[in-house]
């Protein structure tokens, strides 16, 4: 193992991402030991703070998102005291000396994590590198958006790369930090039952929904450059599908599991200017109702005219022999009924069924993997309604659950960001992004947009707290499928 981090330097540290996620998530690691002891935690952005307010700042953000029970004065000073603050304009490159002289010896390794607009990630990085912070012992991490288009996410990594070479840097997609995506993993390799059917021969279609019951909150200037493809499908929905799709890679290894991945990813089918109508369906959210409370459209929310989308639903293939006709179909949306991420895979039926004469539905089995707002895995069997019937036998759906709340009653949830920041300290890039994933994935998602514009496509309106516009739903119908509610 490498050795970890005695220094993490977070810039946009007084940004919503560093306060709502990643210092509650350090807070966390730090509260179970989990820490390297002497680890300093430097934060840089360009208000006006010393160590004390960014301190303040910080217990602030404990108190509103850590339990009062896990908050015990003694874990709070201690983690308050690894807090520093350093003030840097990264528009100018003198500036980050005050890092180097904050830091002290610069032999310590060094673990950068940019949470910034990604049009300050350059400056940045030049800034760090002529103040001398990007030598052999130093690792960056890089929140999304990675780039608008491939165009610019290639720039961005070129930026990158002139200081870092790829195994020290660290593509963040905080849905691979999430406890049932690796999960998922387990599932599948840890278990000889599922594999010899994961595949066209045993598997009918998959289904990958993302759905949220937020709208814009307030963040309209990234939103408008991004919809929803670009938001969800771009990274984290084609991540999810990349883990059910891909090959069994030969260990649980950065290297081995991110090849396997990369390779679903450049044999996703692209969905081109043709077949864009058939295979997408967009829309924007009007007034309407989420969980009983009324809310506003997205327009009135942005107060002016937009064709961004937020909702997507999309028809995916990935060409190769394992998945040769079982379609992927993918949907995401702001303001839908429920929170919810869950993989559905429906497996093909029985080849014949014995108690058709008996007047029986066999139907198909299905695994629901859940990852919110519960994890969970379920199996949906076929069993034998109890009783005596005359008139035939009644067969019912019933879930084997594996029950993963109760199993584990007595572990703590944990936010995504802690299993990765802890990757990133002692660095473990598995769970990181490669720039050639992240390449190939805006490669597709670049298909469908040239097609959208072709068509002259805007989004369908549909009321907020439905599941979209009807052209979802027929989306899937015309299949002969129903999306799983
Ligand atoms: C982010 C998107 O990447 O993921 C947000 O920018 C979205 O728009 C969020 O709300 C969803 O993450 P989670 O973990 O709440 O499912």
């Amino acid at each position: 193992p490498k050795s970890p981090a005695n220094n993490l330097l977070l810039f946009g540290a007084t940004g919503d991402l560093a306060q709502r996620m990643l210092l509650p998530s350090l807070f966390g690691l730090d509260g179970d030991g989990l820490l390297p002891p002497a680890l300093r935690i430097i934060g840089t952005a360009r208000s006006d703070l010393d160590k004390a307010s960014f301190r303040a700042a910080a217990a602030a953000s404990l108190e509103r998102y850590i339990d009062a029970d896990r908050r015990t004065p003694e874990l709070v000073e201690r983690f308050l005291g690894r807090l520093d603050y350093v003030q840097v304009d990264v528009s100018e490159p003198s500036q980050f000396s005050r890092i180097g002289a904050a830091l002290g010896s610069t032999d310590d390794s060094l673990a950068i994590f940019l949470s910034t607009a990604p049009s300050l990630f350059r400056p940045t990085i030049e800034g760090l590198a002529s103040a001398g912070l990007t030598g052999e012992t130093v690792r960056m991490a890089l929140e999304k958006p990675l780039g608008t288009d491939l165009a610019t996410s290639r720039e961005i990594n070129d930026a990158v790369a002139a200081a870092f070479p790829e195994d020290r840097t660290f593509r963040i997609d905080h849905y691979l930090g999430k406890e049932t995506v690796q999960n998922l993993l387990a599932l599948r390799f840890g278990n000889s039952l599922f594999e010899p059917l994961w595949n066209s021969t045993g598997i009918e279609h998959v289904q990958i929904t993302v759905s949220e019951t937020v709208g814009l909150e307030g963040r309209a200037g990234y939103y408008e450059t991004s919809g929803a493809l670009r938001d969800m499908v771009q990274n984290h929905m084609l991540q999810l599908l990349a883990l059910v799709a891909m090959e069994p890679p030969s260990a649980f290894q950065a290297g081995a599991v991110r090849d396997e991945k990369v390779k679903v990813l450049r044999s996703l089918r692209p969905i081109t200017r043709e077949t864009v109508l058939a295979e997408t369906v967009t829309g924007q959210y009007k007034e309407g109702a989420v969980g009983g409370a009324p809310v506003p459209g997205y327009l009135d929310e942005l107060g002016r005219p937009s064709d961004t989308e937020t909702f997507v639903a999309v028809k995916a293939h990935v060409d190769n022999w394992r998945w040769k006709g079982v379609p992927f179909y993918l949907r995401t949306g702001k303001r839908l009924p429920t929170r919810r991420s869950e993989i559905f895979i429906q497996f093909k039926g029985v080849p014949h069924s014995i108690f058709a004469a008996r007047g029986a539905t066999v139907r198909p089995n299905k695994l629901l993997i859940s990852l919110q707002p519960e994890e969970n895995i379920r199996l949906l069997l076929m069993t034998k309604q109890p009783g005596l019937d005359r008139e035939g036998i009644r067969l019912r759906e019933v879930p084997l659950d594996l029950g993963m709340a109760n199993a584990f009653a007595d572990t703590r949830r944990r936010i995504a960001y802690e299993r990765l920041i802890l990757d990133l300290l002692e660095g473990d890039p598995t769970l990181f992004v490669r720039r050639d994933e992240v390449e190939a994935q805006w490669e597709w998602i670049d298909g469908i947009r040239d097609g959208w514009a072709a068509n002259a496509m805007v989004p369908k309106s549909y009321g907020a707290g439905t599941w979209g516009p009807s052209a979802a739903i027929a989306l899937t119908e015309r299949d002969g499928v129903s999306w799983y509610e």
